[in-house]
């Protein structure tokens, strides 16, 4: 079996964009793949968290991992700082990562100019603990979201460099990005990918029906007078976000949106994609608020999966140290 790998970071609670861009991805795919999928609370802390929340976050994510689809039985659910070879291998690949191949990264360049306050080093080598998490694992396939491609590429060029010195040490893995879903944009905000900073905009899969229900009447259309349910990313792409989001869910071409809304306009739409998506997520919420009740469960799924994503991780650190040259007792 070929194996794929991902992660979503605990900084905030779970939204659609997580769910669309990668989580359905991913739980589709369960039984094609041998699957790891992570918390990377690693990560988290390159932007100030406070801890108590982080630690909430970090064990409530486990539970909507599994609402979602993704058996701990079928796959290796783990939290990152679990495993600590993914700082360990992060290290001897901070030496092969080049100071401006890091500086182009559109993300650092974003995320530096939004927190001018603390841009430290860990956000700036953000990129290599990633290409850590990915490598140690040597998987075929990284599903993500579109945002996430430049930093599969440059784990990709690492990975390359790396091997070109000391043979074939890592599997070179590729993005998958789904078809649809790759990026979903915020439901008040058209032209800005959706994401927890902007609430209003973000449906989150822990929302009741009645928030989502609200959040997607408020939703922006687009300004002509047309009012007709019709894909043209260029010219509506509030339609178009929504007619993603529907498409997604239901399964449904845009095609077959077009015609099922004929004459009907925004005002029949925008519930409809609402009511898509409460149904969709209804089953996720009451199997994650059950999960999150039964903590046991939980630590045991996520001391299993840092056993067994540690044993492979381990596997590879030996395997790098040894290239480079670090002298080992055994
Ligand atoms: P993160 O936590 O920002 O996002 C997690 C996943 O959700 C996708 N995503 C979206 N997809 C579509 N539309 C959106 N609006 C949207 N917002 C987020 C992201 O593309 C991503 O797939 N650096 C990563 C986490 C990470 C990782 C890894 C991923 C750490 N190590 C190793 C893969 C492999 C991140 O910050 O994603």
């Amino acid at each position: 079996k070929k194996r794929m790998l991902s992660g979503i970071q605990p900084s905030g609670d779970l939204h659609l964009g997580n769910y669309l861009g990668a989580i359905k991805n991913w739980s589709d795919r369960v039984n094609d793949y041998d699957c790891f999928y992570f918390m990377a609370d690693l990560h988290t802390i390159t932007v100030r968290q406070n801890p108590a929340d982080l630690r909430k976050r970090s064990i409530n994510q486990l539970a909507q991992y599994i609402a979602c689809g993704l058996d701990p039985e079928q796959n290796t659910l783990f939290l990152q700082s679990h495993v600590p070879e993914h700082a360990q291998l992060a290290w001897v690949l901070n030496c092969y990562t080049m100071f401006g191949e890091l500086q182009r990264m559109t993300q650092f360049k974003d995320k530096s100019s939004k927190h001018k306050d603390n841009i430290n080093a860990g956000l700036f080598t953000y990129p290599v603990l990633m290409a850590a998490d990915i490598l140690l694992y040597q998987p075929d396939y990284v599903p993500v979201g579109e945002d996430q491609k430049q930093h599969v590429e440059i784990c990709r060029d690492i990975a390359q460099r790396f091997n070109s010195i000391y043979g074939d040490v890592f599997k070179v893995p590729e993005p998958l990005i789904a078809k649809t879903g790759a990026r979903i944009y915020g439901l008040n905000t058209p032209g800005d990918k959706m994401s927890k900073s902007n609430p209003d905009g973000c449906v989150f899969i822990m929302d009741d029906p009645d928030t989502i229900a609200r959040k997607f009447k408020k939703a922006i259309t687009d300004s002509d007078t047309e009012n007709c349910v019709r894909y043209d990313k260029e010219n509506k792409p509030g339609v178009a976000n929504l007619m993603n989001i529907y498409s997604t869910v239901t399964g449904k071409t845009f095609e077959e949106i077009e015609k099922e809304f004929d004459g009907l306009g925004y005002g029949k739409f925008k519930p409809a994609v609402g009511e898509a998506v409460i149904e969709h997520l209804r089953p996720i919420r009451e199997e994650s608020e059950r999960l999150i009740k039964d903590k046991a469960y939980l630590n045991d799924v996520y001391m299993q999966g840092a056993e067994k994503a540690g044993y492979i991780a381990m596997k590879t650190l030996r395997k790098v140290y040894k290239k480079v040259g670090f002298y080992q007792l055994t």
